[in-house]
């Protein structure tokens, strides 16, 4: 296989980044073919993970009922949530549209086996978190896949794990990490959904990059990249 990207593989690649969103209301009712389902997962089973431990498991999901004991978990944590604002921002919580559990024709929720290829991982001796870190991974390979394959998705994490784990019939070990729903869409929103409602805006680059040490933001050693950076490349 040529290694090089061409031009045009590239460009499908950052097309696939900077369109990519997390879709909540724009679900279609059409299927998704099943051919296309397992190239999303198998996508996401190639993404990287700590000591080669692919602690990832997919469990599809289509049944009426355990989607609608879903969404009452989601309704339950959502109005736990909207106690913790005040205020007109409270409202503004209220009128965003979070999740998309039954209008979306698969949901799929990811999650961690700590004792895959266990105990021992390479890589995951000093920092345990990278088991979880290494689903993530697979996640955003899911999320990217699907987005090429002109499928929506979107995560849902207002959710109570306990419900996940009895409705999933989880064993006591496994963690869900993600809750995500998947389905064809009307269209991909340019912005992500929060940013459209101004309930927050997206960061420049140059806000979220330090040099050499935390917070250090004027090095002359990285110059040019700064200049770049500050230069508010069109980078999609
Ligand atoms: C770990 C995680 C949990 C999320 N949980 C939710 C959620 O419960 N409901 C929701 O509507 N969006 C959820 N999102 C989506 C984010 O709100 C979304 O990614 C962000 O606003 C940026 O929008 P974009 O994905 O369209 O670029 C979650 C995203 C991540 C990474």
């Amino acid at each position: 296989m040529n290694e090089e990207f061409s031009d045009d593989e590239k460009a499908g690649f950052y097309k696939a980044i900077y369109s990519r969103r997390d879709v909540r209301s724009h679900f279609t009712t059409a299927p998704i073919d099943d051919k296309v389902l397992t190239k999303i997962l198998n996508a996401a089973h190639h993404a990287p993970s700590v000591g080669f431990s692919q602690p990832w498991n997919f469990i599809l999901i289509k049944s009426q009922k355990t989607k609608n004991k879903i969404k009452e978990s989601f309704d339950i944590e959502h109005a736990r949530a909207s106690e913790k604002i005040d205020g007109s921002k409270k409202s503004e919580y209220l009128a965003l549209k979070l999740e998309g559990i039954i209008e979306s024709p698969v949901n799929i929720c990811v999650t961690y086996d700590p004792t895959k290829f266990g105990p021992f991982v390479i890589g995951r001796t000093s920092i345990p978190e990278t088991g979880i870190y290494s689903v993530c991974c697979a996640i955003q390979n899911m999320w990217l896949s699907a987005r090429a394959e002109g499928i929506g998705l979107g995560w849902v994490s207002i959710l109570s794990n306990e419900v996940l784990k009895k409705q999933l019939g989880l064993p006591e070990h496994i963690i869900p990490i993600a809750y995500v729903c998947l389905g064809h869409v009307t269209n991909f929103e340019t912005k992500p959904d929060l940013e459209r409602a101004k309930w927050l805006p997206r960061l420049g680059l140059d806000e979220v990059v330090y040099y050499e040490k935390w917070q250090q933001k004027d090095v002359s050693d990285w110059n040019v990249i700064q200049q770049y950076i500050k230069s508010n490349l069109d980078y999609a």
